[in-house]
């Protein structure tokens, strides 16, 4: 079956977004959203379904291979990553592209996720020396180190915002590891900023949950990382 891209533009510098159609016909049963942005790009003219010569589409990509999260977008209103979201998992024909909803539009497909890094150094997350993973966290861990950073969790929460004082569930992951890995007087201000910028904004509406492209079971770790920081301090253990 031939596919219609259906994608949300916005040229650099413009506020004004607008759609545009165009025609892909996959070559193979592995092509993915991926794959169909780069022929259309690849062509010698790109023309969209009217037949009105069209600038080349801007998106990201680096590893095509689920490991870096550049290239998050919104497929048929669902937040994933464009190199595994496979056309032929589709059932209709037409496929609605557009970029995450959460982030400032750079222009077409591309977003700045630049408040990602900027929320994870806010919470002070990274170590000041080595660090020694207890055995009993070491699946947590694992789990917590899947994360790439793409914001789809971000793109579905109804709690965050870009600037907001609340980090979502992307901070939760590198909160966890350095949670589970530093000594815990060490890691006290982590927890502090945690609580603050986590755990008090969180609705629970696990809308996160089930929408990870890497698969991470994000309830787990935001109880864990919710008893680390909050609850079990509290109680003083
Ligand atoms: S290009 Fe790296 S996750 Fe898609």
């Amino acid at each position: 079956m031939n596919y219609i891209l259906n994608i949300l533009r916005r040229r650099r510098g413009d506020a004004k977004s607008y759609r545009q159609r165009f025609l892909y016909e996959p070559v193979t049963e592995g092509d993915t959203i991926a794959t169909a942005l780069t022929e259309l790009n690849n062509r010698e003219v790109l023309a969209d379904t009217d037949g009105t010569p069209a600038e080349p589409v801007e998106w990201e990509c680096s590893c095509l291979q689920k490991k870096c999260g550049a290239c998050a977008m919104v497929i048929n209103g669902r937040p994933q990553l464009a190199c595994a979201a496979r056309l032929i998992d589709f059932s209709r024909q037409e496929i609605m592209i557009e970029p995450l909803r959460k982030f400032p539009v750079v222009c077409d497909l591309v977003v700045d996720r630049s408040i990602l890094f900027e929320n994870l150094k806010t919470l002070h997350l990274w170590l000041s020396r080595e660090a020694e993973l207890p055995d009993r966290y070491r699946e947590l861990a694992y789990q917590a180190s899947e994360c790439i950073q793409c914001g789809c969790c971000l793109e579905v929460c109804p709690n965050f915002c870009v600037n907001g004082r609340f980090f979502g569930m992307s901070s939760v992951p590198v909160t966890t590891r350095l949670l589970t890995e530093m000594p815990v007087n060490e890691a006290k201000e982590i927890a502090k900023l945690y609580a603050r910028h986590t755990f008090a904004g969180c609705g629970k509406s696990l809308a996160c949950k089930d929408i990870c492209p890497k698969g991470i079971d994000t309830e787990k770790l935001l109880v864990n990382a919710n008893a680390m920081a909050v609850w079990k301090r509290r109680k003083g253990k």
